[in-house]
This record gives C-alpha cells, structure tokens and sequence, in this order.
C-alpha cells in the first residue's frame, strides 16, 4: 500500500430512505381480514394462460431446469430461484432488468434477494472490481488496502458501529454474533423474535417465517443445538420481559437478536417504538441487544435501521447492500469493547470468539462493497430507491382498492410487501391457532407462487411472489410500467 487511505468528504444524505412508517394498527386490522378470508387466487382459466406464457416462450429456461435436476438437488442452488412452474435461466442483468436465455425480458424486483440497491451490474462497481482482479486478483490471504476502506466507511455510516470483523455472508455473521454475545455477557440465552430469518445455522433454524413453529424445519438439527435458542412473539415486549425474568434464574440471556423492521424484512412491522423499548429492556437485564441488518443495513439508510430510530444495538449484523451484490456479503460491528473478542491471529493466549474463513474479506468483495457503498452516498440511492418503493406501494394500493381486492400493499421505504395469500400472516398466538395454520399454509402458499408465476409471465420478477425490493435503477417509467403490468394480472383474480 503506497498511497493514504481517501478521507471520506462526501455530502450528507438528509433525506430519510424510508419516507414514513406503516400505519401499524390498520396494518394488523387488514392483516386479520386477509387470512379470515378464503383465498382470492387467479380465476383457473387465466391460470392455464399464465401456464401457457411458460410452456411457449419459456422452453430454454425449462430445458436447463431439467438438465440442472440431475446435478442439483431440488434444481436450484438458491432458494429464492425455486419459483413456480420452474426457475428461470437468467442471461443478462442491467440496471432495472433481467433477461432471460429465451430473450425475455422482466423488471427486476428480486435484486438478488436484496444486494443490488444501485440496480444489476452497475458499471463503476464493475470498473472498479476489474481493476482490483488485474492488479491483484481475488483473494491473497493477506492485509489489503480495501478491507482497511471498507470497515472504516461501515464505522463511519452506521451510528452502533466502531469495529468491524468481515465474513462470508449474513449466516456466518448471525453465527459469529451469537458467540460474540454469549463470549461477552458469560451468559447462554439467545432470544429470537417468532418469524424472523436470521440464515440457516443450526442455531437460528427456529421459529422461522411462522411464530410459535419452533423447531419446526429443524430437520438434521441435534436438539441439542438449539436448546438455549428461545422465540418470542412478534411486538410483544411484556412477553420479552416474561422470558428475561425466568431466564435470569437461569444463567441469564446474552442477546436478543431482532431484524429491527420487523421478521421477515419488516413483513410484521414493529411498532414504531419496539426498538426503543427493547433497547431499555436490554439495558435493564444486562442483555446484548443484536440487530440483524443483514437486509435493512444501507438499504434503510446508510445508516440502517439503528440510525432511523436512532436505537444502538450493541452488535450490528450486516450482509447484502455491504458488497453491493458480490461475492462475499457478511460481517459484525459493534462496540468497540464488544468487538475485542472478535481479534482475529494463530493461537493467541486472550480468551476471544473464534471465527475464520478462508475467503473473509478478501480484496474483490472489499472493493465492491467499499465503492458500491460510497456510490450509493454519492447517488442518494437508499432515499431514490425508497422513493420508487413509495410509488411503487401507492399505485398497488390503488389498483387493489379499485379492483375491491382484499390483498394488502405496505413498504418501508424500498422494502415493498404485497401480500395476497396472507401465508405470511396466519395467526399462530396460540396451539389451536397454530394448527389450524399449519393446515392452511399449504394452500395459501401454493396461491403465492400461483402470484409469483403470474408477474413472470407479465414480466415481474418478484421476491417469492410477496415482495418488491425497489432500487435506484426504478425510474418512474419503470414504476409506472410494472404497476400496469400488476394491474393486469389483479384483473385475472
Ligand atoms: C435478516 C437476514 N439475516 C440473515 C440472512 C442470511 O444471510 P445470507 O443469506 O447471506 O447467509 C438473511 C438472508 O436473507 C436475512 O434476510
């Protein structure tokens, strides 16, 4: 390194990413009315046209989703491809759009499942990584200039951050944070809130997407691994003071981990002042508040989720946005005294929080990540592309009231969720409630992917049929054109 890190002189964002919060209250209230209700799906006919779109224009896509069969368990390597009636082979990201092998082309509101705030494939990352790759490659095991850069822009945009430890992705993170907790506190107790996804490792594999479902997709996992993982239901802080109480007699709780909108990217919505509240009750019980930013991290502002409700957690979980889409997006900050048990080095004698990873923070990751962040400053592109999300929720509430539609649109900012089959929703507050949930998850999911497969075939990519991530690449134009792409698919129903 021959040259001094660039001070970091860029202007300050003064718009908010997120132009207001959800109206809770109504929220739930609709909420309750979707999933009273049976479900509203595409009339059968319309249903086999959308099959048609597929089976005409879809056939190189098909093709290679039948070969991808014999190699791949399931078909696809990632989740969030597996969509119905069979993934799409994608050739080509640009800006707002996706195309497919067959030439077909879609507006992108899956964005990667959410890295790619500036829009696919932009070029001044690209630039900037081929630059790196020529001059030294991916990876070299060693100290680079970048990852100096990259944790020192993180310190400096997110408010609860002054140390920074980079990792694989946000699983590894989540799984790094956890022990960072307990290493800290001396304590055993890691509470979750129901529904939140906080990645795969056998720790947090509870009480996902569902509240109350527990071990449920606990498959391969010992019991053992997720003895002291605890769950508690969303907005709820008396029932996070019950457990706190009994956990105290117990060992005591080292974190309560949240994703700060809410689980599931905010598809339950916190109340304004759950942070707040759960910041003191935390102070109280001596207890590490973690917030999971994995998705809310740059995209709810550069500053996160922590700087729009001014809320510090004491470990801050990133992922996503940090490398703006390439490989390799996870880390922990935090406070500085907290972060200490993180040192990294061969055999030291201190007592710290073991972690690794052979490609951790390796140059191409930090490059991408450093320039993607500081272009997105430049651009304004968390409060642009919250903008897109704002148009983006209004229109759908407009075609959805228009067309008496029970079907329930609410965004924070580029986070859009539109919720159609309410299988997110269900009421699991108590053992029957959850029964019955479980019983009726089937069908209202295989509606969603019904949705989901009827915004491809009018050229949407969407996240799992139930959420529109928007980015700086959202134009109006582009709003305006997917709303009427909706619009006609609402008109199947
Ligand atoms: C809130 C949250 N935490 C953690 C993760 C896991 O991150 P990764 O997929 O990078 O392992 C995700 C992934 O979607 C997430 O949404």
């Amino acid at each position: 390194m021959n040259k001094p890190l660039d001070p970091i002189t860029l202007p300050a964002v003064t718009d908010s990413a997120v132009s207001q919060w959800p109206d809770v209250d109504s929220l739930y209230r609709r909420f309750d009315a979707l999933v009273k209700q049976p479900i509203r799906p595409l009339k059968r006919d319309a249903l086999n046209k959308v099959m048609g779109y597929f089976d005409e224009r879809c056939q190189g896509s098909r093709r290679l989703s039948e070969e991808a069969k014999k190699y791949i368990p399931g078909g696809v390597q990632h989740n969030l491809a597996f969509n119905h009636p069979f993934p799409l082979a994608i050739a080509q990201a640009k800006g707002a759009h996706l195309t497919d092998v067959d030439g077909n082309r879609y507006i992108d509101f899956l964005q990667a499942g959410g890295p790619t705030l500036l829009g696919s494939n932009h070029p001044a990352i690209r630039e900037q990584v081929n630059r790196i790759l020529d001059d030294c490659g991916p990876v070299t095991g060693l100290l680079h200039e970048y990852e100096v850069k990259l944790a020192q822009l993180v310190c400096e945009l997110m408010p609860g951050v002054d140390m920074v430890r980079l990792l694989g992705s946000g699983t590894e993170a989540v799984m790094a944070a956890v022990r960072l907790a307990r290493a800290y506190t001396r304590k055993k107790w890691v509470i979750k809130i129901g529904g939140a996804y906080h990645g795969w490792s056998d720790q947090l594999v509870y009480g996902m997407r569902l509240p109350g479902t527990g071990r449920m997709e606990a498959v391969g996992i010992p019991r053992g691994a997720t003895a002291h993982t605890q769950e508690s239901p969303p907005n709820n802080l008396d029932a996070l003071r019950r457990r706190l109480q009994i956990n105290r007699l117990r060992g005591g709780t080292a974190a309560i981990m949240v994703e700060p909108f809410g689980p599931e990217s905010g598809t339950r919505p916190v109340h304004p002042d759950f942070n707040r509240q759960l910041r003191k009750l935390c102070d109280e019980f001596d207890t590490l508040l973690i917030f999971d930013e994995v998705v809310t991290g740059f995209r709810a502002g550069l500053g996160g989720a922590q700087a729009y409700f001014n809320v510090m957690p004491d470990i801050t979980v990133l992922g996503k946005c940090l490398t703006g889409g390439y490989p390799m997006a996870g880390a922990i900050g935090g406070r500085r005294d907290v972060m200490q048990l993180l040192a990294g080095g061969i055999g030291t004698s201190a007592r710290r929080a073991f972690v690794g990873g052979t490609l951790s923070a390796n140059p191409l990751s930090c490059v991408a990540g450093y320039y993607a962040l500081l272009e997105a400053r430049k651009l304004n592109a968390p409060a642009l592309a919250g903008r897109a999300g704002d148009r983006m929720r209004k229109g759908l509430e407009e075609i959805i009231n228009r067309r008496g539609l029970p079907y329930v649109a609410y965004n924070m900012g580029s986070i859009v969720h539109l919720q159609t089959s309410g299988v997110l929703l269900l009421d699991t507050s108590n053992p029957l409630k959850l029964l019955r949930a479980r019983n009726e998850a089937k069908s209202r999911k295989h509606m969603m992917e019904e949705m989901g497969a009827a915004y491809t075939a009018h050229g949407l990519i969407t996240l799992a049929g139930s959420r529109i991530y928007t980015s700086l690449a959202d134009t109006d134009d582009v709003i305006d054109d997917a709303l009427e792409r909706f619009d006609a698919v609402f008109q199947l129903v």
